[in-house]
């Protein structure tokens, strides 16, 4: 009986992302994983969509950080906070998880330790919190047969973190992580603008760059953006026009990376479930998977297919949803 009264969530807390998905409406809430302190008092100005908006245009005594880094929690209260506020802000202020069921996802091998801060993060508020391992929710999401006996491959490609698993008969057969995702594109760009053209450009306009000028598979049309930034010897805002070709060079590292990845999860795939990968192919998921190109080379480069799912960045929070209705009871 009293399972009327309790509230079912599936929260996919990722490093650049969290979703929460409540059981009976859906996605209830999409927002950036960042949190705007005072840097003197370590008080919390904002959260989420109105922090990211901060980014590049804090004063010097804001600052916008990541609670979490390569898909595990960084600083526990902030991450603390940050999910209390998304939880209120979806389910009323007064009560946060109090009488709810939580299903949390977390990355592939991440430490016992690491996991259990999740959980204790999550039980302080509610009655009961599961983790998951997020290839498997994002296989579940985007409705691959993760229960029956045939292989399954996802790629999922995050913010702060890209995954390749390997899955079977509801478990992870075998799992790589590798700690570099978006964020660490958008890094390598500021890098390579700033030596190029002595150019200071800020993290949002390096996500652009990423987003709109980028091809991961040759040769495509040749994409050009102009970008605003700030001349590293004058000091003075400068305008330049920069290329995808460039920006290609810079992603080079990266997809020979999660290549690598692939290679290793397909070395050590049992022949059977070797044989449903490249018959049914890798899911490819994540924000990082909407790179332009990249289901096409990693293909090209693997010789496995590679299918992009329809809603990359979902996926991970609906198998989240999917669990909650077997965890129910
Ligand atoms: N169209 C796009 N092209 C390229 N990258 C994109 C695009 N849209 C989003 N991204 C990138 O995807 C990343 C966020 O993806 P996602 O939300 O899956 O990460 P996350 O789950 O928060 O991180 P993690 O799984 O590593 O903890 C960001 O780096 C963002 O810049
Ligand atoms: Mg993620």
């Amino acid at each position: 009986m009293l399972r009327r009264f309790e509230q079912l969530f599936g929260v996919d807390l990722g490093t650049c992302n969290t979703l929460i998905y409540q059981e009976g409406k859906g996605i209830v809430l999409e927002e950036p994983s960042v949190v705007a302190i005072q840097t003197d008092t370590g008080r919390i100005e904002a959260i989420g969509s109105e922090a990211y908006a901060m980014i590049g245009r804090t004063p010097q005594n804001l600052q916008v950080i990541y609670p979490l880094k390569d898909g595990v929690i960084a600083n526990f209260d902030m991450t603390t906070a940050m999910l209390k506020y998304f939880i209120n802000k979806v389910n009323g202020r007064n009560h946060w998880f109090r009488s709810s069921r939580v299903i949390i996802s977390v990355p592939c091998g991440i430490t016992n330790v690491q996991k259990r801060a999740v959980e204790e993060m999550i039980v302080n508020g509610s009655r009961k919190s599961v983790t998951i391992e997020e290839p498997l929710a994002a296989a579940m999401g985007a409705g691959l047969p993760v229960d029956e006996p045939v292989g399954s491959m996802v790629l999922d490609i995050g913010g702060g973190t890209s995954q390749v698993a390997l899955i079977s008969l509801g478990g992870i057969v075998f799992s790589k992580h590798v700690p570099f995702g978006g964020l660490s594109i958008d890094q390598d760009i500021i890098e390579y603008v700033k030596k190029t053209y002595q150019l200071i450009i800020g993290e949002r306009t390096a996500e652009d760059i990423k987003k709109n000028a980028t091809t991961a598979m040759k040769p495509d049309k040749v994409l050009h953006m102009d970008i605003r930034g700030r001349d590293l010897v004058e000091g003075l805002p400068k305008t330049i026009s920069i290329s995808s070709n460039e920006i290609d060079d810079i992603l080079d590292n990266f997809f020979i990376l999660i290549v690598d990845s692939i290679r290793q999860a397909m070395e050590q795939c049992p022949p059977e479930l070797a044989g449903d990968i490249m018959e049914r192919g890798i899911l490819l998921c994540g924000g990082g998977a909407l790179l332009n190109g990249l289901d096409r080379r990693l293909q090209k480069e693997t010789g496995v297919p590679v299918h992009l799912a329809e809603n990359p960045m979902e996926c991970i929070v609906m198998g989240t949803g999917k669990m909650l209705s077997y965890n129910a009871s």
